[in-house]
């Protein structure tokens, strides 16, 4: 049976853990220029409806340098939903390709493609959730923390994807979590519903982040309106008043405090210049680790390890 990664819950607690084994191997092995080519001969797809760079630049990146090659299909190349039937798209990939990768906007399109596709099929982002950002981070927390357990993380800005996929996790692992958001940019409630009933995590949502911030481990943003919002941004700049990430919101830890945003940012309005160039900031270990974190979850589906 073939294995797709649409959403952190669709594997468990110790298949996590070992994402990150495998992620901290293939990185030092890339580090060292030691790695075989286990993609000899593969081909990945890769389906965008959406921009990107480091989804892009990750997965090309990634499954070239262990020995395979990716191809590029760009939002006029698929036109997903409009074009021809999803479930022709999934039958058609699955002809040429050894694994898709597909950036789309509806997730229900996603979920069509993994059922009639017949090899694995990766998340790189919906309008739902984005699973493959939320490993690159984990992995980037115990590189930078240490550790993966006992942690406080606060999500300042809106209940997007981003967090979707941190309350999902929350349903794999133990965490604090908090999402700090305006009354009208909460989290989806049956998301929150699922990371809560799993009984491992402590999940709040706020709307005062100065309170929410206290003791965080990690303090996380992404922008005020994502692809597909963007037209609302500037009424979104007036709700999200005082859910910038800045100076003195970091102070507000009241410890040392690494901040995380997936990128790409708003400097000046989700978070300030000069918290994104402050030794606490990680935003480019995290854009790196993508590359990891998805290696080593395409060698997994693929049985390579
Ligand atoms: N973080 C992330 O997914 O970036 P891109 O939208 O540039 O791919
Ligand atoms: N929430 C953002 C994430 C971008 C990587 C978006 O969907 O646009």
């Amino acid at each position: 049976m073939k294995r797709d990664f649409l959403h952190i819950t669709d594997f468990s607690s110790d298949e996590i853990r070992e994402f990150l084994e495998i992620a901290t191997d293939i990185k030092a092995r890339l580090k060292a220029r030691a790695t075989e080519a286990p993609f000899s001969g593969q081909t990945l797809a890769m389906i965008f409806a959406k921009p990107s760079a480091r989804t892009r630049i990750s997965f090309e990146t990634g499954f070239f340098r262990l020995g395979g090659h990716a191809v590029y299909l760009s939002p006029q190349d698929i036109e997903i939903g409009k074009r021809e039937a999803v479930k022709d798209v999934a039958r058609v990939v699955s002809r040429y390709n050894d694994m898709l990768m597909a950036r789309l906007f509806d997730h229900a399109h996603l979920l069509e493609l993994a059922r009639h596709a017949s090899i694995p099929v990766i998340n790189g982002l919906t309008d739902y959730n984005h699973p493959c950002q939320i490993m690159a981070d984990l992995f980037t927390i115990k590189e930078r923390l240490g550790r993966i357990s006992d942690l406080r993380i606060v999500y300042v800005g809106d209940g997007n994807n981003v967090v979707h996929s941190w309350l999902r996790l929350a349903a794999r692992l133990p965490l604090h979590f908090t999402c700090a958001c305006p009354q009208n940019y909460q989290p989806d409630a049956e998301t929150v519903r699922l990371a809560r009933a799993a009984g491992l995590s402590v999940v709040e949502i706020s709307h005062d982040p100065f309170s929410a911030v206290r003791k965080a481990d990690v303090i996380y943003t992404d922008v005020w309106a994502s692809m597909g919002k963007k037209h609302e941004l500037k009424e979104r700049i007036r709700h999200f008043e005082g859910f910038q990430v800045n100076t003195a919101l970091m102070a507000a830890t009241g410890k040392d405090t690494i901040f995380m945003h997936c990128l790409p940012a708003q400097r000046g309005l989700e978070v300030s210049d000069s918290v994104m160039e402050s030794p606490a900031s990680v935003v480019f270990d995290q854009a790196e680790n993508r590359m990891h974190a998805q290696n080593a979850i395409m060698l997994k589906l693929a049985g390579k390890v």
